[in-house]
């Protein structure tokens, strides 16, 4: 075999680790198939307005545990110009390359599927801290948000306590509420709120109200910036939408804290953690997984230039494993959160056996 040429891309929102995918990436290419990598900037638009650089072990030295990316990222994506996919196609034949390895979230593996299909060689690697990409149960960069998100939630409960208030805290999680969920078990939050479970008002107040009853004061509640009431109880307004067409979230804690201090007369107040969620260096599981990502990337591609696999595979974990599944499979549909892991959410804000019910206590 010739030595191998890729390049390489970070689409979509950024996520600890993207450095460590892109590091390893190119250790397997010049380790292994004596190759070279060239980094195009700024997602499917360095591809478009040909902007790259080459990377090499040396540049990637010291990137593996800084956050963001070091190839810059955004949304534009080849399919939205119409000149996009024979650009993306006089791309690969400039740079002779072998495959394009184009690491991102949901809308990035929809483009590395329709660019597939259109015979362009591609290989996709998942990547979001929502965790919500299907046929892989975890995408790095989720636990390092998890982590952020525990430690603030220990944070906020000795505050809480101090001033016997309701804290409401809000992460992201924009169709799903996986890292609502993990980091509300992690950080011993009384309440989690998810977008697969509308949630009514009414029954979180009534069940803050009976926790202090029982004499537990002071409340934490997680809410997923996607999760939504039952339909007809809270009016939530309109969303803003970005240029892109996407609903830009965030805002629902302050609506559930003010809505939670009328119903039960506790004092409430809001904690939205934000981008830094997406920010800083990635926990250590995270680095393995990206470093697992990147080589299995270029394993996907050196399989299908052998004839082994055909492109249009994304790189996966199942089962503690790293495979390579069709990138067709794992978009249209999301992977949402375990019914095991929602229950024991649930129990975490369930009053003992034999109390009265929260609806028959009145706030205090
Ligand atoms: O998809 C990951 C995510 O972090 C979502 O949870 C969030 O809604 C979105 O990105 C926000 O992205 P941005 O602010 O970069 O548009």
């Amino acid at each position: 075999m010739p030595p191998m040429r890729i390049g390489i891309l970070t689409g979509g929102g950024d996520c600890p680790g993207l450095n460590a995918v892109i590091r390893a990436a190119v250790r397997a290419v010049e380790v292994e198939h004596r190759g070279v990598t060239i980094g195009f900037a700024d997602a499917w638009r360095g591809v478009l307005d040909d902007r790259w650089e080459q990377l090499s072990i040396a540049r990637c030295r010291g990137i593996l545990p800084r956050g963001g990316t070091i190839l810059g990222t955004s949304r534009d994506q080849p399919y939205t110009r119409p000149d996009g996919v024979d650009a993306v196609r006089e791309a690969v034949a400039r740079h002779e390359l072998d495959a394009i390895v184009a690491i991102g979230g949901e809308g990035t593996m929809g483009v590395v599927s329709d660019l597939h299909r259109d015979g362009i060689p591609v290989i996709g690697v998942p990547k979001t801290i929502d965790n919500d990409i299907a046929q892989t149960e975890m995408t790095f960069g989720f636990q390092t948000a998890v982590q952020i998100c525990s430690d603030a939630i220990d944070r906020l409960h000795t505050t809480a306590e101090s001033h016997d208030r309701v804290l409401v805290v809000e992460v992201m999680g924009r169709h799903v509420g996986h890292i609502a969920v993990w980091a509300g078990i992690a950080g011993g939050a009384t309440i989690v709120l998810v977008p697969e479970e509308p949630f009514d008002l009414d029954d979180v107040a009534a069940r803050i109200v009976a926790r202090h009853h029982h004499g537990s004061w002071a409340t934490i509640v997680v809410v997923a910036e996607g999760a939504v009431p039952v339909p007809g109880t809270l009016d939530i307004g309109e969303p803003e939408i970005d240029r892109y067409g996407h609903e830009v979230l965030g805002g629902i804690g302050h609506l559930v804290a003010s809505e939670i201090q009328q119903r039960t007369g506790i004092e409430s107040r809001t904690t939205v953690l934000g981008h830094v969620q997406r920010g800083g260096s990635p926990v250590a599981f995270d680095r393995v997984l990206a470093t697992r990502f990147g080589i299995a990337a270029v394993d996907s591609v050196s399989a299908a230039l052998s004839g082994a696999a055909p492109f249009g595979q994304m790189v996966a974990l199942q089962s503690g494993h790293i495979v390579a599944v069709p990138v067709a499979d794992a978009i249209g549909h999301l992977k949402v959160v375990e019914p095991d892991l929602l229950r024991s959410a649930a129990i975490l804000s369930a009053q003992p056996a034999g109390s009265p019910p929260a609806s028959e206590l009145t706030a205090g």
